[in-house]
């Protein structure tokens, strides 16, 4: 999705109205130009074949107006992906789109996975069961408000210098072993195989980034080279953005919110291509990302429906982006930058159609209606229901493991080599992905300022164990008085709050990328290192360890006998910043002080069925919680936004 192109301008339909004759019929007229060559080429496939035929997509030789959504495999457990591409059906839409996210498939290098939430191939496949075509959009940068725009982050570890999204030498031959090995994968998928995938995707919004033409045709002819005449390829672009990021030889949409005049967003792809094919809204915007601290974002139903009837009548193809949002479980949510650094919530409701739990919403009923007086709706399909949720109530926790503890440090740290002088190893150099590192050292001096420019992200500082207060890049803080005396230990604990996924500041890398300075001086001498990966949260909680700074708490619960486990919220009211996993999955981050996100969402199929105990763990970063329970309730709580400058470390 784009930051720059959203128009949430205030609709006047009146006195308007547009004819097909508007834009219609677009004839290619075929020239030399490879472009116009390829799109007007009808590709050949063995059984099934799609083609663009003047301002149509023709498949297997019948025109197909697409209307899509956007539902990323990675947001939903795998369960559930049948279930929601049912509702994409049963709304009137006849495609699924989604983005293919290189860091979940190979989070480190050379380890890749294609197993359970992670099988693209079953998704794919139950796309085309439910009776949708896919969009398959493989970037590799994807940006979608992940952690890095969809990147892996050890490209950052590996490649002090690499420049991502560029022709850079390493970049492009990373990204080449990756596209072989997620098309080993999904080739037989592709629509003149048999699959689906009737269009594959060419990058991201390259255009709100650069124009880099030797770039974009490296990108293309890498993911042709895979898709070769099975798909066609494509690029999304704002509307004005177009030129920089459409690549010849690939068909070129634009994308755009709620807006009075769809048709007028085309202009500069006209100006552009003269004959453009068929015209396509690839993310049209049914809602939007939401940041901590924000008001959750709000699209109004009205001026949705009004915009895509006004679409459709223009032979506009559609993708909503999203139909469904999800979740960003674990620590896969990125981060924004505008001036000031803006990490996403956990949430990816998106105010979309379906819900975060999967349910039909009023939006959801309203596009409906309005694709079924278009005649796109199958009406033998039932329109779908709200699936019941779990209201199990509180579950009493007890602090069991302060992790700067030495049981902590041993049961959840890793211990890696001390360093000294100036500079420190960031979480890319370490090759630890996500969760908090320490950085320790001894101080010489009494009272003191501590200064540090560059905290990525928030820096929790203690002194022989005491809290001292924070310094976070959110909140531009980089300076703090604190009090040692000679022999202190001073310790800095960084939380990482997700890896910027849009703009010039892409290359995000996570620890203390400043000196650290101590009244004036430069801290030069030994520095241990403890990180705490999170990746997965072991300990023997019959013994606790309590001391200061960041704890784990834990409580079991038995869901009510008899009942298949639910969908359900943890309201972490009560509770300041941190992370939770149920069953050892971990939920995401809270931050409910701060909002506007106070529940988190619990899938069912996470929970136990009675009598089996389900685990709760709570890893509270800030102040000892105000109360002992964590409650399942069963609704969302996602429009409660706090002050992000009254937040405060104790
Ligand atoms: C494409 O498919 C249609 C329908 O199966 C068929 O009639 C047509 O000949 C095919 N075209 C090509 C070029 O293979
Ligand atoms: C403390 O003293 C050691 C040894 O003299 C030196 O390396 C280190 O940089 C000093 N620390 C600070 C904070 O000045
Ligand atoms: C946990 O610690 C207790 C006390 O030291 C010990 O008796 C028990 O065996 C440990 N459990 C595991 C699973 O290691
Ligand atoms: C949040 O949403 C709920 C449910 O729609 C509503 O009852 C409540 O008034 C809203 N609160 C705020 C602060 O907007």
């Amino acid at each position: 999705m784009t930051l720059l192109i959203a128009t949430f301008a205030l609709l006047c339909f009146l006195g308007q109205t547009y004819s097909l004759e508007d834009y219609a019929p677009v004839v290619i007229r075929v020239t030399n130009e490879d472009h116009q060559n390829k799109l007007s080429n009808e590709f050949k496939m063995k059984g099934h074949n799609i083609s663009i035929v003047g301002d149509k997509f023709m498949i297997d030789g019948k025109p197909l107006h697409i209307i899509s959504g956007s539902l990323h495999y990675f947001r939903v457990p795998a369960v559930y992906w049948r279930d929601r591409l049912h509702k994409f059906k049963a709304a009137g839409l006849n495609t699924v789109a989604t983005y293919v996210e290189w860091s979940y498939h190979e989070p480190e290098e050379r380890q890749y996975n294609f197993e359970g939430d992670r099988d693209l191939v079953r998704f794919v496949q139950t796309a085309a069961e439910v009776g949708l075509h896919v969009l398959l959009r493989v970037g590799p940068y994807i940006c979608a408000e992940r952690d890095l725009g969809g990147l892996p982050y050890w490209l950052l570890g590996k490649y002090p210098n690499i420049k991502l999204r560029t022709t850079d030498k390493d970049f492009i031959a990373e990204s080449d072993i990756w596209l072989k090995k997620l098309f080993e994968q999904v080739s037989h998928l592709l629509f003149g195989n048999g699959g689906p995938i009737i269009l594959v995707q060419v990058e991201n919004e390259y255009g709100s980034y650069d124009s880099d033409l030797a770039y974009k045709e490296k990108m293309r002819d890498l993911i042709s080279a895979h898709v070769g005449d099975k798909a066609l390829l494509y690029t999304t672009d704002g509307p004005s953005l177009v030129g920089a990021g459409m690549i010849p030889g690939v068909h070129a949409t634009i994308d755009f919110g709620v807006t009075s005049q769809p048709t007028e967003q085309f202009d500069s792809l006209f100006h552009l291509r003269p004959a453009p094919g068929p015209l396509m809204n690839s993310e049209f915007y049914p809602g939007w990302l939401t940041h901590w601290g924000e008001r959750m974002a709000r699209v109004g139903t009205n001026d949705i429906v009004l915009t895509l009837r006004n679409m459709i009548v223009n032979k506009i193809h559609v993708n909503f982006y999203v139909f469904f949002g999800g979740s960003n479980f674990e620590f896969t949510s990125g981060a924004n930058f505008d001036g000031t650094y803006q990490p996403d919530i956990t949430s990816y409701d998106y105010d979309a159609p379906l819900s975060e739990a999967g349910d039909p919403t009023p939006k959801y009923f309203a596009i409906r209606e309005t694709l079924k007086q278009l005649n796109f709706v199958d009406e033998k399909i039932e329109p779908p229901q709200p699936s019941p949720k779990g209201r199990y109530g509180a579950v009493p926790v007890a602090a069991k493991l302060s992790i700067m503890s030495p049981k902590g440090r041993c049961d959840l740290g890793k211990r890696y080599e001390d360093v000294s002088g100036g500079t420190l190893p960031t979480f890319e150099e370490l090759r630890q992905r996500s969760g908090l590192v320490l950085y320790e050292t001894t101080l010489n001096e009494t009272e003191g300022i501590l200064v540090l420019n560059k905290p990525r992200d928030l820096v929790f500082v203690f002194v022989d164990g005491k809290p001292q207060g924070v310094l976070s890049r959110m909140h531009k803080k980089y300076h703090l008085r604190i009090s040692s005396t000679a022999g202190s230990k001073l310790s800095l604990l960084v939380e990482n709050q997700g890896r910027i996924n849009y703009g010039t500041l892409l290359h995000d890398r996570k620890g203390i990328l400043s000196e650290v300075i101590y009244n004036n001086k430069v801290i030069g001498g030994k520095w241990s290192i403890t990180g705490y990966p999170l990746e997965t949260v072991q300990f023997n909680s019959s013994v606790s360890e309590v001391t200061q700074g960041p704890t784990f708490y834990e409580g079991t619960f038995v869901l009510p006998e008899g009942q298949k486990p639910l969908d359900t919220f943890l309201d972490t009211t009560g509770w300041d910043k941190g992370y939770v996993w149920v069953n050892g999955h971990n939920l995401g981050r809270y931050w409910p002080g701060v909002g506007p996100q106070v529940t988190l969402y619990v899938p069912g199929v996470w929970l136990l069925e009675a009598p089996q105990p389900n685990v709760l763990q709570i890893l509270e970063l800030n102040k000892p919680s105000d109360s002992s329970t964590m409650e399942f309730i069963d609704n969302p709580i996602l429009n409660r936004t706090g002050n992000l400058h009254a937040w405060k470390f104790p």
